[in-house]
């Protein structure tokens, strides 16, 4: 199967004198979970930002099938359909849950400004398509029960459920999750898994970054692993995990 949807070739970013991506190359295939895996600092989170728009590559280009997305802006790229959640859950304080989750529609609504303000009647038909989607999404992750709360009345396992559910509300094509099981127990980790499982059996492709190995091993097709901002390794996980270099990487590490 060759069914490429999200392509880097010779992906490079330098911060100052420090090389976080050196020429990397990846390919995901649709509808695959890819794991991004590598130590701290390795790179993972800069690949994340580079793809997603929030940082331009210095050289190398991404494409999203033919279509080259790499140098175009973030809201562009959104537009394409590739949704992010961020390494820290990134939570608007002073709004509901489900406010929390149609800021991330904004990308698909039409209405301007202006007839907004004037509430006229194609946007009022809008807003509730909004508030529906919004409600549906909190539903896939589980959180309908606290819709009308403050976001930040919830457990950070729950906050972090809050960002997948405003990265769905985008409807994307393509998901990138930045250590979404950061900060969760082990329960919060495994109906995570399952989450991430069936967003992929409704045609998501997923790209996660994880650290948690158990979670990874489970739900990955493919595994990339960098370090040191080069590629080290790539394929499936039994593959990957009797890797002599990504062992000598792993046990390099203080765990
Ligand atoms: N905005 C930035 N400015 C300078 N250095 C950065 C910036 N972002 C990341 N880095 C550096 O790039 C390297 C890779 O970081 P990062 O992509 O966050 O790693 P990971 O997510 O794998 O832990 C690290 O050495 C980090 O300190
Ligand atoms: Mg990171």
């Amino acid at each position: 199967m060759n069914n490429v949807i999200l392509e880097g070739i010779a992906i490079r970013k330098v911060f100052g004198g420090l090389i976080a991506l050196h020429n990397v190359d990846f390919a995901v295939q649709k509808g695959s979970i890819t794991a991004l895996i590598g130590p701290n600092g390795a790179g993972k989170t800069t690949l994340i930002n580079v793809i997603s728009g929030l940082l331009r590559p210095d050289a190398g280009c991404i494409k999203l099938y033919t279509t080259v997305i790499s140098g175009l802006p973030s809201h562009d790229i959104a537009r394409h359909g590739i949704a992010r959640t961020f390494q820290t859950a990134q939570i608007f304080a002073h709004m509901s849950v489900l406010e929390n989750v149609m800021v991330g529609m904004h990308v698909r609504t039409r209405s301007g400004f202006f007839s907004a303000a004037l509430r006229l009647p194609h946007v009022i038909r809008e807003e509730h398509h909004i508030a529906r989607r919004a409600a549906a999404c909190l539903e896939t992750v589980g959180l309908s029960n606290c819709a009308h709360q403050l976001a930040t009345s919830l457990p950070i396992g729950s906050q972090r459920l809050l960002e997948i559910a405003r990265a769905l509300a985008a409807e994307p094509r393509i998901l990138l999750l930045d250590e979404p099981a950061a900060g969760l127990n082990t329960q919060e980790t495994r109906a995570l898994g399952e989450l991430i499982l069936r967003l992929k059996a409704q045609g998501i492709t997923i790209v996660l970054v994880e650290h948690d190995m158990e979670l990874v091993m489970d739900v990955a097709d493919e595994i990339i692993v960098l370090d040191f901002g080069k590629k080290i390794a790539c394929g499936p996980p039994l593959s990957v995990q009797t890797n002599p270099d990504v062992i000598r990487v792993y046990l390099g590490q203080e765990t």
